[in-house]
């Protein structure tokens, strides 16, 4: 188990929604905590509402889809609290439409935010983290156990951390290093969240139902780190897919091209 105490946290995408939720709980377990993300308005809203739960947050305007950005926050992160022991890659964005509508360039930019800059962030991290015995965590998406229809983008970018995380696992274990990949589902979202469209344009989330709160996200998130869990797959519906993808993967994909398909969450301009 670990005590979350005193340590040096750095939460990707901090300042809206999971990440906000997950730095909030890192905080009320007594670690130093640093967010980022793109709009620095928005972290500066972030870092006053968790400030008032005691100690400073430092926030630092970053593109994790940027290497000189992730350099950046780590730097500034070693400048501060002279460690880091736990990273959270949790900034991620979704997308939706159909593959004949979408813009090549949507694909970059999901692999880039989704997929590098986690690789980056875990890399430049990874001496601090590994003389600190830490953990890197990320956090992926039920999209990632399968691929969906109308949601090409985003779980091709997110499935390669499947394939990266198991790999790193396999060679930092013998150090010390944990390393946790959290499988999440339909969660509530911030009323202002954004995802693009097939053209990579931002547009506001559309969704009529979710299947867990930021709160039950974060508190995974927490317990994985403090009890070293690996893989987790959150929510009810996500075990269940989860075993259906496995043992009946051609029913599986009749079944999701034909809910997806007639969703209205999946496309790409409702
Ligand atoms: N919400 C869900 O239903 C759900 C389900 C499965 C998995 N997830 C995953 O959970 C994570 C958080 O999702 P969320 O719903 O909390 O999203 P959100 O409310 O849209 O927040 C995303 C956070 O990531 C930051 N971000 C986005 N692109 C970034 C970039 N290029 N560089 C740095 N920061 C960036 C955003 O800040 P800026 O926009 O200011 O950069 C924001 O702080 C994502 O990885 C997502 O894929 C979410």
């Amino acid at each position: 188990m670990t005590d979350l105490q005193g340590k040096s946290v750095i939460i990707t995408g901090g300042s809206k929604g999971i990440g906000r939720e997950t730095a909030r709980l890192f905080l009320q377990a007594g670690a130093s905590v640093t967010i980022t993300g793109r709009s620095a308005e928005a972290l500066e809203k972030a870092r006053k509402e968790l400030e008032v739960i005691g100690p400073p947050v430092m926030a630092v305007a970053a593109d994790v889809s940027v290497e000189t950005d992730c350099r950046r926050v780590v730097d500034a992160v070693i400048n501060e609290h002279s460690r880091i022991d736990i990273l959270v890659n949790n900034a991620g964005m979704s997308a939706r439409g159909r593959f004949s509508e979408s813009d090549i360039g949507l694909y970059r930019t999901l692999l880039g935010i989704n997929f590098l800059g986690p690789v980056m962030m875990s890399r430049f991290c990874l001496d601090e983290i590994r003389k600190n015995m830490g953990s890197i965590v990320f956090i992926s998406t039920l999209a990632a156990l399968k691929g969906l229809p109308g949601l090409s983008h985003y779980s091709s970018s997110k499935m390669p951390l499947t394939a990266f995380s198991e790999a790193i696992r396999g060679e930092l274990r013998p150090e010390g290093v944990h390393v946790a990949t959290i499988y999440v589902g339909f969660t509530d979202n911030d009323p202002d969240k954004t995802i693009y469209d097939s053209r990579g344009n931002r547009i506001p989330l559309i969704r009529d139902r979710n299947s867990l709160t930021q709160q039950e996200v974060a508190s995974a998130v927490i317990s994985a780190v403090y009890h070293h869990r690996n893989i987790v797959t959150l929510s009810m519906v996500g075990k269940l897919a989860s075993f259906f993808y496995r043992f009946f993967p051609r029913l599986s994909e009749a079944v999701l091209a034909r809910q997806t398909l007639k969703s209205r969450m999946y496309k790409s301009n409702t």
